[in-house]
């Protein structure tokens, strides 16, 4: 079944708590977290304050941290404790196969992203180190942005190669283009804007979670 990740940066901030409660009652999986840096992508967010109180008020909770930052070795001890799953970018500046080791180490998943210019090929020989892949389908930094239809190719392609972690995908996610990704062999669906902002949260999530893949893969 496909699993949901609604992303907070869409939520009514000044609401986090009584939001987070709202997706976790609507049947979400996870909740998604975007950490930015300014740098990495142009535009900042949240920091570790909001993972630890997130998993303080929530313990139960599955965070998935996705972190947009050039240097994400620097701040993996006041993310990883906290969370169910940290991903880092490919394009990072620091070592990616040290951070991914060292995530392992304290004790989260991790995750590895790529931007839509990134190949799956770029990233082969780090796949025995993550346990998921997120496949970016807009320019990381903003939510709201319109979904890019080429990048469900990589997403295929990641299936097929029979990949065994998780491919989760993130940006300009709605219902209508939610089969295509299933279809393609998504296991994880981010979704800021396309449950926050919905007026039924809950018969959204209930409707996402009854798609099934309609291709053998
Ligand atoms: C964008 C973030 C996304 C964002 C998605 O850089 O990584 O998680 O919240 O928002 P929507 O679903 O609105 O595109
Ligand atoms: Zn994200």
């Amino acid at each position: 079944m496909l699993k949901i990740a609604p992303s907070i940066l869409a939520a009514d901030l000044l609401q986090l708590g009584s939001e987070v409660k709202r997706m976790m009652d609507a049947g979400c999986d996870m909740i998604h977290v975007d950490v930015m840096d300014g740098h990495f992508v142009p535009n900042l967010s949240f920091g570790p304050g909001i993972v630890q109180q997130l998993h303080q008020a929530f313990p139960e909770l599955r965070l998935d941290v996705h972190l947009m930052l050039e240097h994400p070795q620097r701040y993996l001890e006041v993310f990883a404790p906290y969370a169910w799953n940290v991903t880092v970018h490919s394009e990072i500046a620091d070592p990616v196969d040290d951070v991914l080791r060292e995530i392992h180490a304290l004790g989260a998943r991790a995750g590895l992203s790529l931007k839509p210019a990134t190949s799956v090929e770029a990233i082969e020989h780090l796949l025995g180190l993550t346990d998921m892949v997120l496949i970016m389908t807009v320019e990381p930094g903003f939510g709201g942005q319109p979904f890019r239809f080429e990048m469900l190719e990589k997403i295929r392609r990641l299936a097929r190669s029979g990949y065994p972690g998780l491919i989760e995908a993130d940006g300009g996610i709605r219902m209508s283009n939610l089969q295509q990704l299933v279809d393609a062999g998504l296991n994880v669906a981010v979704m800021g804007t396309g449950l926050f902002r919905s007026a039924d949260a809950k018969a959204e999530m209930r409707a996402i979670h009854a798609l099934e893949s309609r291709e053998e893969r």
